[in-house]
């Protein structure tokens, strides 16, 4: 159990597209435990590979304090609806605004183990699936974003 250090905007690592998780070996639970102690830490609610510097598919999302999703290799299968809130990031201190996200999406994804599971979520749930999915593809959600808080 380790505190990361947390990628801020700039730095190329958020803009660059993750890869495949192929190996489900004790790394990588090392690494999804530490990614949610890091989430924690920083009052997140959603933490993606790349924002502590490692190029790979998995995120973490816990939007109550509760249900802890850890997403190895994820995969949007559905998406429905739109839903509009504020939103920030843990790699963009300071910044916030109105982004559309989906209001229901069904997500594949394995664990650290490898066992591939089937996500149905929606509300904030979803918005948080969605936006810590686009981290691994390089998006942020200031790319997204339709009003910007001053
Ligand atoms: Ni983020």
């Amino acid at each position: 159990m380790a505190i990361r250090e947390i990628v801020k905007l700039g730095d190329e690592v958020l803009r660059t597209k993750a890869k495949e998780v192929t190996k489900f070996d004790e790394s990588l639970g090392v690494l999804i435990d530490d990614m949610f102690d890091t989430m924690f830490k920083a009052d997140g609610v959603g933490l993606a590979a790349p924002q502590v510097g490692i190029l790979r598919r998995i995120c973490v999302v816990c939007v109550d304090g509760v249900t802890k999703y850890e997403l190895v290799n994820p995969e949007i299968l559905k998406f429905g609806g739109i839903q509009r809130g504020a939103e920030g990031c843990l790699s963009c201190p300071g910044r916030s605004g109105i982004v559309a996200r989906p209001k229901k999406m069904t997500v594949k994804a394995q664990d650290r183990t490898g066992e591939s599971k089937l996500y149905k979520v929606d509300g904030f749930t979803a918005v948080a699936f969605s936006h810590e999915i686009d981290h691994l593809d390089g998006v942020l959600f200031v790319d997204k974003i339709e009003r910007e808080d001053e």
